[in-house]
């Protein structure tokens, strides 16, 4: 079965966020399944692809609107991350360093599906599934159908998988010039609310979609942006599949970034050897329980909400724990965090910014990590924390609700039901006093190493999936 994952992020050649984390995993773990699993996404000026050897398999040229884009598909030529890997590069689009927020990036994520559809059209490539993730993608089923020269793939299946609801690459209809030319009377299948809505042309023409956890599929059915009905609408179609965790990258016994490796024998200490390390280069207190937040500034994570957290901790609960904060985003939350800085709070600190190695760094050393978030479709950071024996406090949302259950309930780890500071304060009082007993923290410690969230079971739904389409 030839199955081709289309996304713009793919860890490790470009990361913002889960994103990458899951298609830079879930084709690897496919493929031990027996499938002919490849990824395809655009060219990034970036240290993967220089420091990688590459093929180019095809060079062709398209038009979008009236510019004429040349464009180069290379092929990574030693399948390093274990399976195929396709760098789509045009000149002038695709051949940038970041991944999201250049003011034309409407244009760049059509210039890649144009590009994408016309590779298959001239290699007569015609796989088994075409699988998008997320908007920026969110064109390729209607395209696959309706568009007039590229339509021989209408009867390939496609299967959506939606990582965020929140984002849909809403475009204006003077856009539309630039598409492959369709067929006009499906323009309907394109539009939302008077603007073309590449996430809502995703759930209306895929041939199924999913989410990254059941729970956050029950949320989208009541709000999602806006298209909460479209989702409930096309719920026959729906499925919830929560992500794992890809155990080559995530193994505190093995992963080189740490200061101390350790497994569920040696957690404990080893833990506190990474924390002690992490003491000497940051503001902590290395005899105090270690509290972290690692993850993109953004009201869906609830980034806002950390200043009066930590103010509110200080105030209330002084002196128990020490905080660090890894991030990066929203600049006017990041002012907001920098004041906490300023103000010289004892046992803080804080790194601005993307830094894979010190985001391993800290899942190891910390003892508790703290999402806040609004909105969470799977959430990976829980996932993770737990894997290095971390205590998840949590907003009872989305993939957060599904993956953490509460110790109150016989589970593992600590929720809360509100995002009132008050409330959130209780969760992390009730996740030292936990602490504070030593025994039992450790055996839950042991407990949630232990947890299976791995790719093996979800791989092998996404395929039970593809086998029921095709
Ligand atoms: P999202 O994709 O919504 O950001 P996830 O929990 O699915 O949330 O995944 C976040 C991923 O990004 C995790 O691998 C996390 O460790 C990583 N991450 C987030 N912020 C940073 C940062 N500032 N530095 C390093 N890694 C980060
Ligand atoms: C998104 C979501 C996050 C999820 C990730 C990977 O970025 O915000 O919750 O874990 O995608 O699916």
């Amino acid at each position: 079965m030839k199955v081709f994952h289309l996304s713009v992020e793919c860890y490790p050649i470009a990361k913002v966020g889960g994103l990458a984390d899951v298609v830079g995993a879930l084709p690897k773990y496919q493929t031990k399944l027996g499938v002919d699993a490849a990824v395809i996404m655009p060219w990034y000026d970036r240290p993967f692809v220089k420091d990688h050897s590459f093929d180019v398999v095809y060079e062709g040229t398209f038009f979008q609107g009236s510019e004429r884009l040349d464009y180069s598909v290379f092929k990574e030529r030693d399948n390093i991350l274990g399976f195929e890997l396709y760098l789509i590069k045009i000149p002038g689009k695709l051949d940038r360093q970041e991944v999201y927020c250049y003011p034309d990036e409407g244009e760049q994520f059509i210039a890649f599906q144009h590009a994408v559809l016309n590779w298959f059209k001239a290699k007569a490539i015609v796989p088994d599934i075409v699988h998008c993730h997320d908007h920026h993608v969110g064109l390729m089923p209607f395209l696959m159908k309706y568009s007039n020269e590229y339509n021989f793939l209408a009867d390939v299946k496609t299967v959506a998988t939606v990582h965020n609801g929140q984002y849909q690459g809403w475009t204006h209809w003077s856009k539309a010039i630039l598409l492959p030319g369709f067929d006009s009377w499906k323009w309907g299948l394109l539009d939302w609310d008077g603007l073309i809505n590449p996430l809502a042309a995703l759930i209306k023409c895929c041939d199924a979609y999913t989410t990254v956890s059941e729970g956050y599929l029950e949320e989208l059915y009541v709000d999602a942006n806006g298209l909460q009905h479209l989702f409930y609408d096309e719920r026959h179609k729906s499925v919830g599949i929560v992500n794992g965790i890809d155990w080559d990258i995530w193994n505190p016994d093995k992963d080189y970034t740490l200061i101390e490796n350790y497994n569920l024998a040696s957690a404990f200490a080893g833990k506190l050897k990474n924390k002690q390390a992490l003491a000497q280069q940051y503001k902590i207190d290395p005899a105090l329980p270690l509290l972290v937040f690692i993850g993109r500034f953004a009201t869906e994570k609830g980034a806002d909400l950390l200043p009066d957290i930590i103010l509110d901790l200080t105030e209330n609960f002084p002196g128990r724990l020490s905080i660090f904060i890894l991030g990066a985003g929203d600049p006017a939350i990041q002012a907001r965090v920098k004041m906490l800085v300023d103000k010289q709070i004892e046992n803080f600190d804080v790194f601005f910014g993307y830094d894979e190695n010190l985001a391993h760094w800290l899942y190891a050393s910390a003892d508790f990590l703290l999402m806040p978030s609004r909105v969470e479709p799977c959430g990976l950071n829980q996932l993770y924390a737990m894997k290095y024996g971390t205590l998840p406090i949590v907003h009872r949302v989305g993939g957060l609700k599904d993956t953490v259950i509460d110790l109150e309930n016989n589970g593992y780890g600590v929720g809360f039901d509100t995002l009132k500071v008050a409330d959130i304060r209780k969760a992390i009082v009730r996740a030292v006093e936990y602490y504070e007993n030593r025994s039992k923290f450790e055996d839950n410690q042991h407990k949630i190493m232990s947890l299976d969230f791995s790719w093996d079971k979800s791989a092998a739904k996404y395929l039970n999936l593809y086998n029921q389409l095709i």
